[in-house]
């Protein structure tokens, strides 16, 4: 493996020389250059965060998966380690894919699927998708210890995030059924060493789902959360609008008597680019989440011409509400990203008009609080990097829908779409917004609702404006904070958007 490390590693900082940085993140954690997608190995070893991401290290296209690496003390600040995993055994020679990291035994276990096609030159032909795992003593270097779980004679069958509960190790998988459903399976295993199948955990009622990518079962308080990715629903009213979309179940599982869901399916998140979200303990045992942000069917703009395409969301904090709401809100870690604050308080924006907040400001947080009870403006509307050829990407709150939506048909580049989410309700409305050079993310009233997207604007200045349309609207509170770069060695110069 040591070979196809040293030529990935190369080609990537070869391809770093020529990225372009206008749309690149600043404070979310993506590849020096080329493709990412799906977090994996999501872990606290060592004292440090293990952060790991499928990534194809050569171009900005998806190709044969790596494992990409970085890793932080305090989820805030991130220092770029070199390529954990490439292929290099004939199980997982189309691919080192997604997977989990376990410590045991003061061992960082890394579980993943090696992909091998049937027929390299036709991907159409299938392929054989067997587990592996891979070992590290200090969390960086791995040794690949072969595969732990053979071929099933699925056609999809990946993924393995794995648990240990009450003494016992599980792993969940996703899997395609001989009956084209999609899938989670069980594994259990009391070494983590040696697995064996133990039930079809779940299968998707929906007959259009195939598949279900990227499964991952975790407690939260007295219920069990099952998040999945169903490949492919089709689109309807305001949900599944993505080809790839991530939602969550809530229930109770026990070994005995397997999982049993008592919400209905939920997107985890509502925005145009969210998926393949995995999540892992903290070692003050909060349940931390990060999501991929990109798109395997809308090339991103990045990719034509910037050398890189696809970023994690920012890490996320996971809570159940007494309601069987999954909350989703970035860590309280992140407040240590803002480097300056301009507190704009209370203030009514009145029929019609538009607020510039900023005329000219690279990556922000946005704390805006409302009082929908005082206000009849249309949509509390948010223009978000607009730039002097009137461009922007729009978001906000829209009260004739009651739904808070992310609108890029106006946005400098790339793709067009409207993602909205139901408003979770009530009379005080928080928006927290994040916005980096190349994306958005919103939190709804602490995080009931997420909606996030790549946004990628035109040339020039980004300025930020508050907008009223056929009436007013209470702000009650309005922060904007700067943010510095999550580097520690800051790379992403200043200056150059
Ligand atoms: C989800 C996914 C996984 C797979 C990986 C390959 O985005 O398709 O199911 O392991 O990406 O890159």
């Amino acid at each position: 493996m040591k070979q196809a490390l040293a030529v990935a590693q190369d080609a990537n900082e070869q391809l770093e020389k020529i990225r372009k940085d206008r749309w690149y993140p600043s404070f979310h954690i993506a590849a020096p250059a080329g493709w990412i997608n799906d977090p994996n190995g999501l872990s606290c070893f060592g004292g440090h965060y293990r952060v790991f991401f499928q990534h194809h290290p050569f171009s900005s296209e998806w190709g044969p998966m790596h494992w990409g690496q970085v890793s932080s003390k305090d989820l805030v600040t991130w220092r770029r380690e070199p390529i954990a995993l490439a292929p290099s055994l004939e199980a997982d020679a189309g691919g080192v894919y997604s997977g989990s990291a376990l410590e045991v035994d003061g061992i960082l276990h890394a579980y993943y699927t090696g992909n091998r096609w049937v027929n390299p030159e036709n991907r159409d032909e299938g392929n054989i998708q067997v587990q592996c795992l891979a070992t590290s003593t200090d969390g960086v270097a791995f040794k690949k210890q072969g595969v732990l779980i053979d071929e099933v004679g699925l056609a999809n069958f990946r993924d393995p995030k794995v648990f240990a509960h009450e003494g016992t190790y599980y792993m969940v998988l996703g899997a395609t059924s001989s009956q084209n459903r999609g899938q989670v399976h069980l594994y259990s295993s009391v070494d983590a060493l040696s697995w064996s199948f133990k039930e079809v955990l779940y299968e998707d009622p929906r007959e259009d789902v195939f598949m279900l990518e990227c499964p991952d079962l975790f407690p939260l308080g007295d219920y069990w959360v099952l998040v999945f990715c169903p490949e492919r629903p089709a689109p309807t009213g305001y949900t599944n609008r993505n080809t790839h979309n991530a939602g969550y179940l809530v229930g109770h599982w026990l070994p005995e008597t397997g999982f049993e869901a008592l919400s209905d399916y939920c997107h985890l998140d509502w925005g145009a680019n969210f998926y393949a979200p995995q999540t892992f303990v903290a070692p003050d045992g909060r349940r931390l989440a990060f999501g991929w942000m990109g798109s395997f069917s809308i090339p991103v703009a990045s990719r034509a011409e910037d050398n890189w395409a696809g970023q994690l969301t920012v890490p996320r904090e996971l809570t159940l509400t007494e309601h069987l709401v999954l909350r989703s809100a970035p860590v309280a870690e992140l407040a240590a990203l803002r480097q300056g604050t301009q507190d704009f308080s209370t203030f009514t924006l009145g029929l019609n008009e538009t607020k510039v907040l900023a005329e000219d400001i690279g990556p922000c947080e946005i704390e805006l609080e409302v009082d929908l009870a005082a206000t009849d403006s249309e949509r509390v509307g948010l223009e978000v990097m607009r730039t002097p050829d009137s461009a922007h990407t729009f978001l906000g709150y829209d009260a004739q829908a009651d739904r808070v939506f992310i609108d890029r048909r106006l946005s400098g580049n790339g793709d067009r779409s409207y993602r909205s989410a139901p408003y979770p309700g009530g009379k005080k409305l928080s928006l927290r917004i994040l916005v980096d050079r190349g994306s958005v993310e919103v939190f709804v009233n602490g995080g009931l609702i997420s909606v996030s997207s790549l946004a990628f604007p035109a040339e020039g200045a980004r300025g930020l404006r508050l907008v009223a349309e056929s009436g007013s609207i209470a702000v009650t509170s309005l922060k904007l904070h700067t943010l510095r770069s999550i580097w520690q060695e800051t790379e992403v110069q200043e200056g150059v958007m």
